[in-house]
């Protein structure tokens, strides 16, 4: 076995969404997770995002990018037939790397509630949980609510 860890590339699309679509947990969305949205991420974040192979064969990735202050992971995955063999942590390290060379000085994380296997191995490799926050979202391109002001 022949394990190595490279950045994604839009090459990599297919064989990654396959990997996500296998993996539970992931909360995969149509529009981000499209061909389209990934490549716009990879763009938007060069060389931030990693791949892992055995040979050839993809068996883990994370999407990682920042907003210029904050860094965030999505989708970490690891094969069902390559876990526990250090590539989570290993794929997580890479990006904290690139985040911390790009002066980011901490990194956020979503994790499904229903989730705890994964939540499991987030606090155990040393991430804190921000019990004093709430997540807030809202669609972009909804109906703007009428400025009262102007
Ligand atoms: C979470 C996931 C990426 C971990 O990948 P992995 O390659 O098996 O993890 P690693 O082998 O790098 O584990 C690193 C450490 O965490 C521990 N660990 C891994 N999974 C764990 C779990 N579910 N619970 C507790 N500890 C865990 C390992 O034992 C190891 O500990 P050590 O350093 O003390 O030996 C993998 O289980 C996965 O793909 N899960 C489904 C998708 C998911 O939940 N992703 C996160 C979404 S936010």
């Amino acid at each position: 076995m022949k394990l190595h860890i490279r950045t994604m590339t839009p090459r990599d699309y297919v064989a990654v969404t396959k990997l996500w679509h296998a993996t539970p947990g992931m909360g995969l969305h149509a529009a981000d997770d499209s061909r389209a949205g990934i490549l716009r991420f990879l763009r938007r974040n060069p060389r931030m995002s990693f791949v892992a192979f055995d040979g050839v064969q993809l068996v883990g990735a994370v999407l990682c990018g920042h907003d210029g202050r904050r860094g965030t992971l999505h989708h970490l995955a690891v094969a069902r037939t390559h876990l526990r063999r250090g590539l989570g942590a290993a794929l997580v390290a890479r990006c904290l790397r690139v985040l911390a060379r790009q002066h980011i000085q901490k990194c956020n994380i979503f994790v499904y509630r229903a989730n705890t296997s994964g939540q499991a191995f987030w606090l155990h490799t040393g991430w804190s949980a921000r019990d004093d926050l709430r997540v807030l979202q809202k669609p972009a391109a909804g109906p703007a609510r009428p400025c009262r002001a102007c």
